[in-house]
């Protein structure tokens, strides 16, 4: 399976530290914020990386990554023009992906839990879309899943609800078949001018072809001050952790 990472975006939450810096080049515990999810999918066992950006941030991914052989990877790159939502910057990994299911990460989400177990469940399940949940405490801030509990499915999933049905969290970390950049052609942007990944997901449902797993880890969008400090404090524990074993 090969891998996607969106690493673009304005980082506007997270002024003025993203004025002449990436979001995703911050610092989370001892490690630049991008190195997470690749240390990731590599630990997963996804060693075809595309991280897409836009054209402004290149060099700075560039010099700290290059071709990823550092980090046991490798890395190609592809710009998005403008900042345009997920669906649209996934919209660019049509040719890299071809016709193969592939993961996609949103680059600022910093969790615990191993990939392996999910992409394992993906590549049986064949074809489709998968999404992971994680329960959160402000629900307003994400996508939240309405789920159907007697089928074991999700019912549909609403971007930034004023009234959170649930606190379950569609997280930044998607599988999908090819089939996801025909969908994405059938969407429009939304009220904030986004092309978003929940209207994808929504699709999915429609075509009863969405399955969903649950983070047993913690799980963060380093994406405000406030998370991107928590993020940084979980990254250190769980590599001290690491150390201790
Ligand atoms: C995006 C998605 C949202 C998802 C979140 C996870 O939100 O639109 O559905 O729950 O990522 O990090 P955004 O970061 O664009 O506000």
């Amino acid at each position: 399976m090969k891998g996607v990472i969106l690493a673009g975006g304005t980082g506007s939450r997270l002024m003025p530290l993203t004025k002449a810096v990436n979001k995703h080049l911050l610092p989370v515990g001892p490690y630049p914020m991008i190195y997470w999810s690749i240390m990731k999918l590599e630990e997963a066992g996804i060693k075809d990386i595309l991280l897409i950006t836009q054209k402004e941030y290149l060099p700075q991914f560039h010099k700290l990554i290059g071709t990823g052989e550092e980090l046991g990877v490798t890395v190609t790159y592809q710009v998005q023009p403008a900042a345009s939502g997920i669906s649209d910057g996934l919209s660019y990994a049509k040719r890299f992906a071809g016709k193969e299911p592939f993961i996609l990460l949103l680059g600022d989400n910093v969790f615990e839990d191993s990939l392996r177990p999910f992409t394992e469940r993906f590549e049986k399940q064949g074809k489709g879309a998968k999404v992971l949940l994680k329960e959160v405490n402000d629900p307003e801030r994400f996508g939240i899943a309405e789920i159907d509990e007697q089928h074991n499915k999700i019912r549909s999933i609403i971007e930034k609800p004023e009234k959170p049905p649930t606190n379950l969290c569609v997280t930044g970390i998607y599988m999908y078949d090819a089939e996801v950049f025909s969908y994405i052609e059938q969407i429009s942007p939304s009220k904030r001018g986004e092309l978003e990944i929940t209207d994808v997901n929504n699709l999915y449902i429609e075509h009863s072809q969405l399955t969903y797993d649950v983070l047993t880890g913690w799980w963060v969008d380093a994406g405000t001050h406030e998370s991107l400090h928590l993020a940084s404090t979980l990254a250190y524990q769980a590599l001290q952790k690491g150390q201790e074993k």
